[in-house]
């Protein structure tokens, strides 16, 4: 038997390559916390009385035997299993028969996919806030070493007034950091646990204890009451994605600033030539792909927070098989985003400012005359500016 639902009746083939889909090569990424939240739901079995001690202890010494093998690449999830879900529980059965499939008392498919995709999710945060940690010190390092250089401050892509580069870059950590806080509270979308909701009915005729798979997954609650979790899928995954999607807009904004400044125009900054790319007919040049592909992350981040919501949106309660395809933004995005994290870790220290061609012009500093004028004289800012505005006019 292959599937968990299989009633010995012969599926048909194309019904069944459809609704899987590439689902069974994006559950990979799930087995490990699959896994966990198995261990944890057969534990909390032994505990309530519903399982043999001896059976759980045979469960648990398995399943951490099945995903140490998936690790290292010894066996993946196929097409006829469908999900995570179905291969563990299969190689389980293969292992130690019929108490293989006593797991299954008191879940659901349903539950299970929300208790993998939340413990991964937990993971991700720590993963990007991490990684946003790194880039933010690289940034500092860009601070320290020419914090001082001057820099035109633009609006309107006009210079406005005297900037610097301290001034700008601290501009990009601060965001950065509050994206750090940002993260860390999508992530607790998906601290509740879902176990125990099962198909998002619960367990009638089980005395199960949802709060000891609470505890020992690490979650901070139990995600009451069981008919919250299935109308809770995609919640957790959309605010996940906004926030990565806030990031990758942080590091557009960076990633166009040191495009225009790399610009023979500007030629405010220099980058290393081993991470520029050329041109396969102009011999002269040296292009900033890498901060190119680093601006147009964010739509990528966008597209797939728009799917995310119109997937699961108007859908009644409980679980419906749309919900599936919400994995493939989700793990388009969280992807995504760390790679282009990583790559402007790598790249902002390739980068330095040309001190001796940025050059401010006097007007620049027409703001600073007209504020020291109104306190001088004592007279209103808009009169103050006016009289500067004019000697400019006139020159
Ligand atoms: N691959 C499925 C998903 O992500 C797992 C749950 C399947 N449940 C079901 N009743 N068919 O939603």
């Amino acid at each position: 038997m292959k599937r968990l639902w299989d009633k010995d009746l012969p599926v048909d083939n194309l019904i069944l390559k459809y609704t899987v889909g590439n689902d069974f090569h994006l559950d990979e990424r799930l087995v490990e916390y699959d896994i966990q939240a198995s261990i944890a739901h057969a534990s909390m079995l032994k505990e309530k009385g519903l399982i043999k001690k001896d059976d759980y202890h045979k469960i648990s010494k398995a399943l951490k035997k099945i995903g140490k093998d998936h690790k290292n690449g010894e066996w993946k999830i196929d097409l006829e299993q469908e999900d995570c879900h179905t291969a563990i529980e299969n190689h389980l059965t293969k292992y130690l028969g019929s108490a293989g499939g006593s797991i299954h008392l008191g879940r659901s498919r349903n539950d299970q996919v929300l208790a993998a995709l939340r413990l991964y999710l937990k993971d991700v945060g720590d993963n990007v806030a991490k990684e946003l940690e790194l880039l933010i010190s690289k940034i500092n390092v860009l601070i320290k070493k020419q914090g001082e250089v001057q820099l035109p401050g633009y609006t309107h892509t006009q210079r406005g007034m005297p900037s610097s580069v301290k001034l700008w870059a601290e501009g990009y950590t601060s965001e950065l950091s509050d994206d750090v806080i940002g993260i860390k509270l999508a992530t607790n979308r998906a601290d509740k646990n879902p176990l125990g909701s099962a198909a998002g009915y619960g367990t009638p005729g089980l005395n199960i204890d949802r709060e000891l798979t609470t505890k020992s997954l690490g979650f901070k609650s139990t995600h009451e009451p069981v008919t919250a979790v299935q109308i809770s899928r995609g919640k957790a995954e959309a605010s996940v994605i906004f926030e990565i999607t806030i990031i990758l807009g942080d590091l557009a904004k960076l990633a166009s600033d040191i495009i225009l400044f790399y610009s023979d125009e500007f030629s405010f900054l220099d980058i290393k030539k081993n991470i520029t790319t050329g041109s396969s007919i102009m011999p002269q040049k040296n292009n900033p792909d890498v901060f190119e592909l680093v601006r147009s992350a964010e739509s990528i981040g966008i597209a797939s927070l728009v799917e995310t919501l119109s997937i699961s949106s108007k859908l009644i309660s409980g679980y419906h098989r749309d919900l599936q395809r919400i994995k493939m933004p989700l793990f388009r995005s969280i992807d995504i985003a760390i790679d282009t994290i990583k790559i402007m870790t790598h790249s902002i220290e390739n980068i330095s400012f040309n001190e001796k061609n940025i050059i401010l012009n006097p007007d620049i500093y027409a703001t600073e005359q007209a504020n020291k004028l109104a306190l001088e004289k004592n007279i209103s800012f808009r009169e103050a500016y006016k009289m500067v505005a004019k000697k400019i006019d006139e020159k």
